[in-house]
């Protein structure tokens, strides 16, 4: 993990933290209240099935619906619409902010009068639609960005504390184009980068570099991403499943799911075909929170499906509903007959178990699918984990010693996502 490139950018950034530290004392409380973590509420749009996180941004603060990006470099937004903040401030071409966020080149802007996003002299990055992959040139940015801290108790939320100057993207209106969730305003990054949302807060507040998502399975309840210290104890999580995270070239995350098995038996699948040629030196998944449902490359998915059905042969199948292959009537299901799927990771003892609630989704009224899709002959990863899979379960991202921390799924725990209570505490009042 080491390498001189990583130490250079860890350096840097430690360098540069010191300077923002030093502008921000004007604003906030002294380093000693710092809080020990964050908390973002999460919500799931119906209609899309992804995931969406409320920030706190702009003067006089405003709360901006995003999408949530597990695998994204930064946060980016749309500007062109009403962005009114007395904080906005676009670096200059060159500066430090610039060098941070990977942007060498400077912006231009055609139009007479300056507005955020539309600067001259400022810097340009590219930002990417990760539902389309669309690109678009944007203005890098600072404002203020406010979120809930968590209280020393760990289980509420205490008083919103504030980043001064968050460096995020300004984008053209004209990215946010595809299969966007209604009202979100931009993405939220959470990529293995200095600017990503977890990374950026951590460096500034100084807690370790680790986040969990936990995110609820269903639109009427919230679930909750917790930054640095987490917001459910053992008790309610269960224990933990550990795994190496392996980092890929964009900042992606990646676990090495060696087999899959359905009901303890595993799936009969080449070896090879769980190292892609993209991903050969570390294998298996990349977990992604901008895919809806696991998708497999096309020989992973055939050999799969096929296995499930014969594994739950004694239901019959009904005509299936696209995207899925694999469907059931919903009468015929309960919470104990659909098998259960393993991913078994670095050894064969150290697995994480899918259940049904989190392996079938109800496509239609009446109608339950396996809630896996085909991904194609050439994927970005041989298993691409969705956000289906992923509803429920705690999931904990700590950077600092590069491991996954899966939990299973917490309803068997008879607890949820949607059990954190985000009412703020008073007691906390010298954060402010
Ligand atoms: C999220 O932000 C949007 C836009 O400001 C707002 O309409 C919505 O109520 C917010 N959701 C919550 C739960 O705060
Ligand atoms: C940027 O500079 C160009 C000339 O190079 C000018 O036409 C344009 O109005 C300027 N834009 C702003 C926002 O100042
Ligand atoms: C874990 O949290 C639950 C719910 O907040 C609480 O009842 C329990 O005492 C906590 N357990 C530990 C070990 O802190
Ligand atoms: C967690 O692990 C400990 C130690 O191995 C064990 O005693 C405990 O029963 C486990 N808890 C659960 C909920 O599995
Ligand atoms: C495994 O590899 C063999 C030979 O390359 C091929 O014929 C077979 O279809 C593969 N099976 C699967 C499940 O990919
Ligand atoms: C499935 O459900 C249908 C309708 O409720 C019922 O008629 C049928 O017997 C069930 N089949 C099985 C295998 O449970
Ligand atoms: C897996 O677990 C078994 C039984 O607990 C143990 O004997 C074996 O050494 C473990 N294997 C690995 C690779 O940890
Ligand atoms: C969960 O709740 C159900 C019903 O209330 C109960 O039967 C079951 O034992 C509980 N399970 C656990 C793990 O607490
Ligand atoms: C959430 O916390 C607040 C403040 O401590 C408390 O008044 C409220 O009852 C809690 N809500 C739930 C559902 O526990």
């Amino acid at each position: 993990m080491a390498t001189p490139l990583f130490n250079f950018v860890f350096t840097f950034l430690t360098l540069s933290n010191l300077v923002l530290l030093s502008q921000s004392q004007v604003t906030r409380a002294p380093f000693k209240s710092n809080p020990n973590g964050l908390v973002l509420p999460v919500f799931k749009d119906s209609a899309t099935g992804l995931h969406i996180a409320n920030v706190t941004k702009r003067t006089p603060q405003q709360s901006v619906p995003l999408l949530i990006d597990l695998n994204g470099r930064f946060v980016w937004l749309n500007c062109d619409k009403n962005y009114l903040s007395s904080t906005y401030f676009a670096p200059f071409c060159h500066s430090t902010q610039c060098s941070r966020v990977g942007a060498h080149s400077c912006n231009k802007c055609f139009s007479t009068t300056p507005r955020p996003g539309c600067h001259n002299n400022t810097c340009a990055v590219t930002t990417t639609n990760p539902l389309t992959s669309q690109t678009a040139i944007s203005e890098v940015s600072q404002d203020s960005l406010s979120v809930q801290s968590i209280t020393q108790f760990g289980s509420n939320a205490g008083p919103l504390v504030t980043l001064r100057y968050f460096l995020f993207a300004c984008s053209p209106s004209s990215l946010l184009q595809g299969p966007f969730p209604k009202n979100v305003q931009g993405v939220a990054g959470f990529g293995h980068d200095s600017v990503s949302l977890p990374i950026q807060l951590a460096s500034h507040f100084g807690f370790p570099r680790q986040f969990a998502l936990c995110l609820p399975s269903s639109s009427q309840k919230n679930g909750a991403i917790f930054l640095g210290t987490s917001g459910l104890n053992g008790t309610q999580t269960g224990n933990l499943t550990y795994t190496p995270i392996i980092i890929g070239s964009q900042g992606e995350y990646f676990i090495p799911v060696r087999s899959i098995r359905v009901n303890n038996k595993p799936v009969p699948l080449n070896r090879s075909s769980l190292t892609s040629t993209r991903t050969r030196n570390f294998g298996g998944a990349m977990i992604s929170t901008t895919a809806p449902y696991t998708a497999l490359e096309r020989n992973i998915f055939t050999a799969f499906t096929q296995f499930f059905a014969n594994q739950f042969s004694s239901v019959s199948r009904v005509t299936p509903i696209s995207p899925f292959e694999l469907c059931f009537n919903s009468n015929n299901l309960s919470s104990t007959n659909v098998p259960n799927i393993d991913f078994v990771m670095q050894n064969k003892n150290v697995t994480w178990t899918i259940v049904g609630t989190n392996s079938v989704v109800e496509a239609r009224p009446g109608v339950s699918c396996l809630a896996f899709v085909d991904g194609g002959q050439n994927p970005k990863a041989p298993i691409v984990i969705g956000g289906h899979q992923l509803e429920d379960n705690f999931v904990q991202f700590d950077l600092v010693t590069s491991r996954l921390g899966l939990s299973s799924s917490l309803l068997s725990h008879n607890t949820s996502c949607s059990t954190f209570n985000f009412t703020s505490t008073s007691f906390v009042k010298e954060m402010e």
